[in-house]
Parts: C-alpha cells; sequence; structure tokens
C-alpha cells in the first residue's frame, strides 16, 4: 500500500476519517464491546469534540457507527464513560428497557452561560447504543471547576450496599475526586486522592477497579489509573496506575513514594506506569466486560506531537486491547498485561517464519524479510553472550530501522525510533524509550505486534510493555538481529500473520 491510506493499521481502531483521541465510555452490552471516542466529525484536528462510536463482537473486527453524541454550541462533549443502568435507577429508560447511561464531561463554550467550566453531564439510549439523547437536566454534577472532568463510573457493590461510584480529576490539583449516587444524577463526595508521584502535568481519564492478585479471590488490590499529561515517564503523555485499596468511599495506595532521593527523570521512574512508551495514553477499562475480565484500550498518541503525525484522512489510533492482572514479584504487587487472546490468538506462524538458533556474531545480521503490509506478531527469544546489548531491528534497510534491544549495563529494555522512517514531522517524535527489565537467565523473551505504523512490545510476561509509533519508509522491509560488545544468540524468532 502506497499513497495516503500508507500507514493505515489492520487490526487497531481508527476511523475512517477525521481526528480523535481518548478512548471513552467503553462497554460490553449485550455481546457487543462498544467503543466511543473523542472525536472530530468536520476534521482533523482537535476541535468540535464529539463521542464517536465503533463496536465489536470480539475485540479484533472494528464498526464504525455514526457519532453518537454531538458537540453543539455550548458544550463540546469531553471524556467519560458508560455504564448499564439495569434497574433503570436513573429513570431514562423503564424497567422493561433499561437505558445504557454515558458520564461525559461538558466543557462549555464562550456562548453557554456556564462558559469555561468543566462539569458532568448524562446522554442515555435506549436502543442498545445507537443513538443518544442528552439527559434535560444537565449538568448533573458541577464543582464551578474549570478542570473537573473524565468521569469513570462503575457499580459498586460491597457488603449490602450497591452503589453507583465515579472517579473524576480536578485535572490542575492533580486530584482525583470519588462521588456516590444511588440515581447517577444526584452525586454525593465521598474523598479526594492525590496529589501523589507523578504531577508533571495534568491530571485525565481516571480509572478504578478492583482485581484478584495472582488470581487468588482472596486476596484483591484496587488499581487506580491516572494518566498525566505531559510529565510522562517517555516524556508527554503517559498513563500512570497506583495500586492499594478502595472501602466504598476512599482509595489508599500502596505505591506512593514520598522520600525518594532520586531527582528528576529518575525519580519519574520509580513511579507505576501502564506503558514506557510514548504512545499509550487515556488508558481505561471496559464496563462490564464478561468473566470479569479487565481489558483496557489506550489511545495510540502523544500530546507532545499528535496534531502532526503524517496518518492520513484520520488522524489518531487506538492501542490494541489489553488484558490486565495484578501479581506479586519480589514482594510488590503489580499490573500485567497482554493482549486479549481474542486478538493474540489470531497470529499463525507461517511455516517458512521460524527462524534459529542461530548465533548472532557482533554487528547486525539479516534475519528475513517481513511483510510491510500485514500485521505481525514477531516473538524472539535471545540470550546474552559477551554483548552489551542485544536485539532486533525491525522495518529495517537504507540506514533505517527500529531497534528493540536490551543494554546490559543499564538492565534496561529499549525501543529506539530515531531512525525508524519519517521522523521529521515533529522535534518530539525521534525517541528511545526504555524499562527496566530483568534477564531471566540471561534470557529476553520478546513478542511485538506490528501493525504498519506502530509496535507494542511486550516483556517479562507482561510486566513491561513500550507502546510507539513508527512510519516506516516503503522500502523497510528487513528483520534484522544485531549484537555490540560481542556476540548473543538468537534462541528462536516466529513471525505470526493473521490467519
Ligand atoms: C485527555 C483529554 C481529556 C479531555 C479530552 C478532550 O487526552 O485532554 O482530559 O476530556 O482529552 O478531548
Amino acid at each position: 500500500v502506497s499513497g495516503p491510506e500508507q500507514y493505515r493499521p489492520g487490526i487497531h481502531y481508527t476511523p475512517r476519517r477525521n481526528w480523535i483521541n481518548d478512548p471513552n465510555g467503553l462497554l460490553h452490552h449485550n455481546g457487543l464491546f462498544h467503543l466511543f471516542y473523542q472525536y472530530n466529525p468536520l476534521s482533523s484536528v482537535h476541535a468540535n469534540m464529539s463521542w464517536g462510536h465503533a463496536s465489536s463482537i470480539d475485540l479484533l473486527h472494528w464498526e464504525e457507527h455514526p457519532v453518537a453524541i454531538p458537540c453543539d454550541a455550548n458544550e463540546q462533549i469531553f471524556s467519560g464513560s458508560a455504564v448499564f443502568d439495569a434497574h433503570n435507577s436513573s429513570g431514562l429508560g423503564t424497567t422493561d428497557n433499561p437505558p445504557l447511561v454515558a458520564v461525559y464531561t461538558s466543557a462549555y463554550t464562550e456562548a453557554s452561560p456556564l462558559a469555561g467550566r468543566q462539569a458532568q453531564s448524562l446522554a442515555y439510549s435506549l436502543d442498545g447504543g445507537t443513538t443518544w439523547a442528552k439527559h434535560a437536566a444537565n449538568p448533573v454534577l458541577d464543582r464551578g471547576s474549570a478542570n473537573f472532568r473524565d468521569p469513570k463510573v462503575f457499580r459498586h457493590t460491597h457488603g449490602e450496599a450497591s452503589y453507583w461510584v465515579m472517579v473524576a480529576v480536578e485535572a490542575e490539583a492533580h486530584t482525583v475526586e470519588f462521588y456516590r449516587s444511588d440515581n447517577l444524577t444526584d452525586w454525593a463526595h465521598l474523598s479526594s486522592f492525590g496529589p501523589a508521584n507523578a504531577t508533571g502535568g495534568v491530571w485525565e481519564c481516571p480509572d478504578l477497579f478492583e482485581l484478584p492478585v495472582d488470581g487468588d479471590p482472596d486476596t484483591t488490590r484496587w488499581v487506580l489509573v491516572v494518566n498525566l499529561n505531559p510529565g510522562g515517564v517517555a516524556g508527554g503523555s503517559g498513563a500512570q496506575y497506583f495500586i492499594g485499596n478502595f472501602d466504598g468511599t476512599a482509595f489508599t495506595s500502596e505505591n506512593t513514594i514520598t522520600n525518594s532521593s532520586a531527582t528528576g527523570q529518575e525519580r519519574l521512574r520509580e513511579y507505576g506506569w501502564l506503558d514506557w512508551g510514548k504512545d499509550y495514553y487515556a488508558a481505561v477499562s471496559y464496563n462490564d466486560a464478561p468473566d470479569r475480565r479487565r481489558i483496557m484500550t489506550g489511545w495510540m498518541n502523544n500530546w507532545d506531537y499528535a496534531a502532526d503525525v503524517p496518518h492520513g484522512p484520520w488522524r489518531g489510533a487506538m492501542t490494541l486491547p489489553r488484558e490486565v492482572t495484578l501479581t506479586r514479584q519480589h514482594g510488590v504487587i503489580r499490573p500485567a498485561q497482554r493482549v486479549v487472546a481474542e486478538v493474540d490468538d489470531a497470529f499463525q506462524a507461517r511455516p517458512s517464519s521460524s527462524i534459529g538458533p542461530a548465533g548472532i556474531p557482533g554487528g547486525i545480521q539479516l534475519l528475513t524479510t517481513h511483510d510491510a503490509d500485514a500485521p505481525q506478531r514477531i516473538d524472539a527469544v535471545i540470550t546474552r553472550g559477551t554483548a552489551t546489548e542485544f536485539g532486533l531491528m525491525i522495518r529495517g534497510g537504507n540506514g533505517h530501522g527500529t531497534r528493540i534491544g536490551y543494554n546490559t549495563s543499564t538492565g534496561c529494555l529499549y525501543l529506539d525510533r530515531t531512525k525508524s522512517g519519517v521522523v521529521a514531522f515533529n522535534p518530539l517524535f525521534a525517541s528511545i524509550e526504555s524499562v527496566p527489565v530483568d534477564l531471566v537467565n540471561g534470557t529476553l523473551a520478546l513478542r511485538i505486534y506490528l501493525d504498519r505504523s506502530s509496535l507494542e512490545v511486550f516483556t517479562a510476561d507482561g510486566l513491561a510493555t513500550i507502546t510507539d509509533q513508527i512510519f516506516p519508509l516503503e522500502t523497510t522491509q528487513e528483520l534484522s538481529a544485531y549484537a555490540n560488545g560481542g556476540s548473543a544468540t538468537l534462541d528462536s524468532l516466529t513471525i505470526g500473520y493473521l490467519s
């Protein structure tokens, strides 16, 4: 493929045309995954924010629908969430036909009497999410704030009690505000969390959910997700997490760091991050996913350069959906992520695409060419020998390529996209990301998803991920291995394509 569709991913969601940012209203209902998102129906810049809509039965194939909640003269429809109000607690539907309710941020325009404010509003659907009407008495929660946004609402049941909980941010104050309601319209303040850990930018798009630790239903923790822009670990936008407890009223964090001697970038690296790349932002999870799975998706972009990425008739993409679990490692509870099985299982190795074992002498060694247009999963196991650095070069050729490798002196996996292809559209794009990773018996196992204009790298059983966009030149189709300062061994490499 060449021309304007050259960078269109095959399995990452993109709209046919125009701008998108955050995923919104993620909800599984009646066998469908609903993906709403920040959308400009008119052009490829961030303006006229409305909720676009797509749905999928399997998180792999997406169908785009008409705009769900359009902006108007008085308000832009900023980020938020959606719930199935099964008992019609809101009264917006009927007992026989209970509504889906979207809770979004009204960002009031100059034309509105509430100009300059951000408050929380409702829209509802009585036809399973196809058409939406705004609640007549909006907003339902107005603190008089200019930066109160991105409500995530979910049903919370503990003991005898069951009620709706909302988490939303005071973006500039770096707090998450907790509210409860019985009817989605009257909200009572419960508590406030923050500032804590990374506060180098606004706090946006929070999420809160409970997960078992290592699959044990009797040992659970709550994860509070706080997206941050700028001030993320890779620069610009990033998704930070806190792990702790939520007692129905307040969240207490177990991984807040208050007494570190580290400063600047080193300090940021001590905090919890869902991803260490530059392109995982506004990550939030689905409500009501089957089997109590916790599935998250992020906007695969960064406010540092989102306005400039050379996409095509559209601008912006979602990451692959990821299933999140909690696991204890060296006594510390951490999130582990994998691409959902629905997507992961779709990749199958072609007989000719398995390579290794093979020595990687010092330097760079061509392994094969890879199909530039096809979404693919590359699984590689590499054992360090005498090399100080080793890894793979993806979409290489003519002096270009993206390096995904391990640096034995820093103990980090890194992704270097400084020579990945088209990089000059914004000075902040050409970057090197890294995440601390322990080798296991000297071995690094990588699972890499390449989909034309993106790389999502998973390692260490999903404890470390790096998500980065790339815009390779059409002619760069080499897949190579490299070792610096000595040799390494490629134990195995397999390329899986969609079956
Ligand atoms: C995050 C964000 C949200 C806001 C939305 C506006 O990327 O800034 O805080 O609701 O985008 O499009």
